[in-house]
């Protein structure tokens, strides 16, 4: 495996790829690496000829009382996972040369990063779209593979690309849950033990809107209010959102009748999670 620091080696490295017509299957993440990044990158194994993988917190998608301080890392430990699942390259950029003195430029995406993380974390997919865009300009890749944990991220990065003409497949993978059922994130890492057993009930809030549904519920704010009362009966539990909306464009509906997805933020301590589930009428 090889690694890059800086952007220089990078490009150059993937112009000499895509110049010889070899193929680059690319999973952004932001380290503290878990079963759920690694299944990205076997998928992407298969997707291209040469996998590449991207390690950086970016600041820029951190709100000024976010947890970018205490966001947990492990360099060695990432880098031998990287290893181990078959990264042909990883990139593990500085702030410094992703932002130097100067940079002034962002990209600023429209409504479908409106509702949902966009209106709780104002500037956040500002600043996803912005490193994602420099990402895939330095690491050229053919498919770009993501968690449908993360799903309007997801949604407006797809937004982007499109809007942007980038010439990359956004890829989306399903959510990996740990045993107990709650979504992996690296965030779990920094919760206490209480708040990790009551993390469990976003999934279980996720099943009960699921089964809602199955038994023919189509009413938006019936399907919430079932989830957040359930949510609510966690006393660490502190919902940030619980919304039920199109799954194409995150648009706002009143009845179930296409694919919605109910999406979840809530908080433990310090620790916000996210989970989501795309409900089907
Ligand atoms: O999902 C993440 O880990 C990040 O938002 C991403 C896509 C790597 C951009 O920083």
């Amino acid at each position: 495996m090889q690694v890059f620091e800086t952007p220089s080696e990078m490009a150059a490295w993937a112009r000499a790829v895509r110049d010889r017509g070899e193929t680059i299957a690319f999973v952004p993440t932001m380290g503290y690496l878990h079963e759920g990044h690694l299944s990205l990158m076997r998928e992407a194994r298969e997707r291209g000829q040469h996998l590449v993988a991207s390690i950086f917190v970016n600041p820029l998608q951190f709100g000024a009382n976010e947890d970018l301080d205490t966001y947990p890392r492990d360099a060695a430990g990432d880098a031998a996972k990287c290893r181990d699942v078959g990264v042909d390259v990883l990139f593990t950029p500085t702030k410094a040369s992703l932002y130097p003195d100067g940079f002034q430029t962002t990209v600023q995406p429209g409504p479908i990063a409106g509702p949902l993380c966009g209106a709780s974390r104002p500037g956040h997919f500002e600043g996803v779209c912005t490193i994602v865009l420099k990402l895939f300009n330095l690491v050229r890749p053919n498919v770009g593979v993501f968690g449908r944990k993360d799903y309007q991220q997801l949604a407006v990065l797809r937004r982007m690309a499109r809007d942007f003409d980038v010439d990359v497949d956004v890829l989306g993978m399903p959510i990996v849950r740990e045993s107990d059922g709650v979504a992996m994130s690296s965030r779990n890492a920094r919760l206490g033990a209480d708040q990790r057993t009551q993390a469990q009930v976003l999934h279980r809030a996720l099943d009960l809107a699921e089964s809602l549904v199955a038994a023919g519920e189509r009413g938006v704010e019936a399907i919430v209010a079932a989830a957040a009362v359930l949510i609510r009966e966690q006393p660490l539990a502190d919902i940030d959102y619980v919304e039920l909306v199109d799954a194409d464009d995150l648009s706002t509906i009143c009845d179930l009748e296409a694919p919605a997805v109910l999406a979840l933020a809530v908080k433990f301590g310090s620790v916000r999670l996210i989970d989501n589930r795309v409900l089907t009428p």
